[in-house]
């Protein structure tokens, strides 16, 4: 089997876990501050605040920034379900922007449209656009400049979602300080993982002290008084996670240059295949996931081909999620899949292929070999 994803850990996080557990201290010590610091420091942000999972880090950061009951965010229409759910989890709404034909990230002329159309219909009524929640889909950037200068023309707040960006870059600006706050996930399908895990990142003194409170039960210590403040949530990382994470950040760099290496190996293996291989549009993407879309004449094989493949031991997976189709946003919420009309596209199309730092040349030339000959058979059968 040639698998989708394999986390990078070895000797050392053992050691390391081997450790924690011996010491007796499982929770709230200091590896967790040591991570939150590398974490900070590496992304060049004043602040991180280490949670269980990237979906608690989205529902802190908007909750944070006050975002709630009457509120609305406006946010990518192709992403894992837990960046949408982590609005609704404020009670606030989302309001879903669809996507580039090529990155799959943010369109920002979809998102200037959505922001005129809210403003139109809002005009007399009380609903309030609060913030923009752009995705770094796949581990490549979306467009921080243009979304900075939108948000700032309308006074919005703008939160990261980096789950799958850590290492990413535009001109040398690392994501998650690029908005008033950042997200990252550690799940294993991330390029460095503590098991699950996440983090939040912040250069504002005033979020983070909200962030410290709202992951600890709503606890606050004030000259030597403990209090709590308002009714918060227990979402702290361990020092088992932490621990993990410490090893796997002096690893970061290294597991970085290694996808991007085998990126770039696919990128000439496919060249003459039945597939469009991913546009490096900004900055330094760092493949979370590769993933091609394929020819549209083809997009009726998508999932046939993923049946196929795994059938033959390779582990390929479709994209991500169009949300907006989902049961609950379209049945319950009522959210009409026929306004994205790109993110539908790459959803039927997109495939990720296998890529992590175990991957040799001939299990590339294997998986490369493997979708070539399912996809000829495949429109031969078809014929
Ligand atoms: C874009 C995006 N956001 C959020 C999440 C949620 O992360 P977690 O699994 O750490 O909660 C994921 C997870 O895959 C993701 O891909």
């Amino acid at each position: 089997m040639i698998r989708l994803t394999v986390p990078d850990l070895g000797e050392e996080e053992l050691t390391a876990v081997d450790e924690v557990l011996k010491s007796g201290f499982l929770v709230q010590g200091e590896r967790v501050q040591t991570f939150e610091a590398k974490v900070a420091d590496y992304i060049g942000a004043k602040y991180a605040v280490a949670v269980t999972n990237c979906t608690a880090a989205l529902h802190l950061a908007l909750l944070a920034l006050g975002i709630g009951p009457g509120d609305f965010v406006l946010v990518t229409a192709y992403s894992w379900v837990s960046t949408a759910n982590a609005i609704i989890h404020c009670g606030a709404r989302p309001i879903f922007v669809d996507i580039e034909p090529d990155t799959f990230n943010m369109s920002v002329t979809d998102l200037k449209l959505k922001i005129k159309e809210f403003f139109h219909a809002a005009a007399s009524d009380n609903r309030k656009l609060k913030a923009i929640l752009p995705v770094h889909t796949f581990g490549q950037m979306a467009d921080m400049p243009e979304i900075l200068r939108i948000a700032h023309d309308f006074s919005l707040k703008v939160v990261e979602d980096a789950a799958c960006a850590l290492g990413a870059d535009i001109n040398g600006k690392k994501a998650g300080a690029w908005g008033d706050i950042g997200c990252f996930s550690f799940h294993p399908r991330k390029a460095i993982t503590t098991g699950e895990g996440g983090i939040i990142t912040t250069s504002s003194p005033v979020v983070y002290e909200q962030l410290i409170c709202l992951r600890n039960h709503g606890q606050v210590t004030h000259t030597g008084k403990t209090n709590f403040t308002l009714p918060g949530y227990n979402f702290r990382m361990t020092e088992i996670q932490a621990a993990i994470g410490n090893v796997q950040m002096s690893k970061l760099e290294n597991i970085i240059a290694l996808r991007r290496k085998y990126a770039s190996r696919y990128d000439s293996l496919l060249a003459e295949n039945n597939v469009h291989i991913p546009v490096q549009k900004v900055g330094r993407h760092i493949f979370q996931s590769y993933v091609v879309l394929v020819e549209k004449r083809l997009q009726y094989l998508r999932n046939t081909i993923i049946a196929e493949m795994r059938g033959k031991g390779i582990e390929v997976t479709i994209g991500t999620i169009f949300i907006p189709d989902t049961n609950y946003y379209a049945d319950t919420l009522h959210y009409c899949p026929r306004d994205y009309p790109i993110a539908v596209d790459v959803a039927a199309r997109a495939l990720t292929l296998p890529l992590h730092t175990f991957l040799s040349m001939d299990d590339q030339i294997i998986v490369v070999e493997c979708l070539n000959n399912t996809i000829q058979s495949l429109i031969h059968s078809n014929l």
